[in-house]
């Protein structure tokens, strides 16, 4: 077999087999074969796709080019998710206790990742004490006895993925969606959970910028999850504005607290409640309609707080945060405003602007040896369709003394669209399609 034969024929439209992609995929993987030909070979894929076939044997290629986590150890149903990332994603932090409150378990593997914000590790760790960084011992006994554990990614999992998406980044091929879906989900199935529910997001803070896209992207990882038998959700949700209203790490933790109390933003608090209620239904033991209604009690009953103050203790942290997070969370008390130059109506946001205008406070990491500043970010007053009267706060920062605040406030200018005509047809829909796994296609 040969490297050039099997870019030949994925450049001329023909279906690579399983040995050619075990070929390419191992032969890069331990350095046999040069960066030059498989980045030939994801250039020939950009254009020329992947079959149903080819992304079901990239995905299992990866996957099983590394370890694989197995959570039998667990009792009970255990269900797993994965956003593909947007401004001020806390969910996981919010949906955790709620899951569990229904008697379904969340023991996840979280990143650090780099833009925006941290990822979901990096936020957990504004909490004073809280560690995510555990052995094996621990993080089974903490799943089985509190039914929630959130560590950092340790091991070697999909380490094939990993070494093909920075040639991807570097060859102008991450944009593929067949790519994207082998990606993800070789990563999510070398876990192995009862369930998994993928959040893709779309809008202009996320990775997918129209709704076809993101539909396609979850249709290609549901089709490769049924190859697995993996029970699994796809939610398409909406991107075109900041998640709730904080963003930055301390910040986005307070939010969560306060969306398990049932006293957090409309928008993120829905997102929760159907992104736990989907999941949860994923177990089996419950219903869609039944864990919604049985959530939204546990809210109200203060269930769902209890639980999230049981696993930050699990995990060393300071439980007491979660009856008063602006006591234990260290937020920068050093702030100002950015404020509206003019009246009228914002009929648009550039959300990725947004976020890069925290990461610049310090709330994220440009490169991976950055450090993250957690106590600081934005708080966001005026969402899409809002009314602003000149003057009037559009977002409030919390900075620090290495914050960059001129980049930050020019940022905020460029991402803020505001028109004097009241806008009409702003999709302010969370959830803007759901697809499940057991469909026919
Ligand atoms: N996230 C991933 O994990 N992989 C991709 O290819 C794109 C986003």
């Amino acid at each position: 077999m040969r490297a050039y034969d099997i870019i030949k024929n994925k450049r001329d439209a023909k279906e690579n087999t399983r040995e050619e992609i075990e070929f390419m995929i191992n032969g890069y993987l331990e350095n046999r074969i040069p960066d030059y030909q498989v980045s030939s070979w994801l250039m020939a894929i950009f254009f020329n796709h992947l079959t149903e076939e080819e992304s079901y044997n990239l995905t299992d290629v990866m996957l099983k080019s590394g370890d694989i986590i197995d959570l039998s150890r667990i009792t009970g149903k255990k269900i797993d998710k994965h956003s593909t990332g947007g401004v001020g994603d806390k969910t996981t932090i919010a949906i955790a206790p709620m899951v569990a409150s229904l008697g379904v378990k969340i023991a996840k593997l979280s990143g650090r990742s780099l833009g925006h914000t941290g990822g979901t590790i990096d936020k957990l760790e504004s909490i004073p004490g809280f560690k995510t960084s555990l052995t094996t011992e621990e993080f089974f006994e903490i799943a089985n006895n509190v039914g929630i554990v959130v560590a950092g990614q340790t091991g070697n999992i999909a380490p094939a993925d990993k070494k093909l998406y920075s040639l991807r980044d570097s060859t102008a091929t991450v944009e593929e969606l067949s790519l994207i879906a082998s990606s993800i989900m070789s990563k999510k199935l070398a876990i192995n959970s009862d369930g998994i529910l993928l959040d893709i997001k779309v809008g202009s803070g996320a990775f997918m910028k129209n709704i076809e896209d993101a539909k396609e992207l979850g249709r290609i990882m549901l089709k490769i999850a049924k190859r697995y038998d993996k029970n699994t959700v796809a939610l398409i949700t909406n991107m075109d504005q900041p998640l709730g209203d904080n963003v930055g790490n301390a910040l986005e933790v307070m939010e969560a607290i306060d969306t398990v109390k049932g006293k957090g933003p409309k928008d993120f608090s829905e997102l929760c409640l159907e992104i736990s209620s989907y999941m949860a239904s994923l177990s089996g033991i419950i219903t869609y309609e039944e864990a919604k209604k049985k959530l939204i009690e546990n809210i109200e009953r203060g269930i769902v707080k209890e639980k999230m103050k049981e696993w930050i203790k699990a995990q060393g942290g300071k439980e007491e945060v979660v009856d008063d997070p602006s006591k234990y969370l260290n937020i920068s008390s050093k702030t100002l405003e950015f404020k509206a130059k003019e009246q009228g109506y914002i009929t648009f946001i550039d959300t990725e602007k947004i976020g890069l205008a925290s990461m610049v406070l310090g709330a994220g990491r440009q490169k991976k040896e950055d450090i993250i500043d957690k106590s600081v970010g934005l708080t966001i007053n005026k969402k899409l369709g809002d009314k602003v009267e000149e003057g009037e706060t559009i977002a409030k920062l919390f900075v620090s003394d290495n914050s960059d605040v001129d980049a930050s406030l020019n940022l905020l200018n460029a991402a803020y669209n505001i028109s004097k005509e009241k806008p009409k047809n702003i999709n302010k829909n969370v959830i803007l399609d759901v697809l499940f796994s057991n469909e026919k296609s």
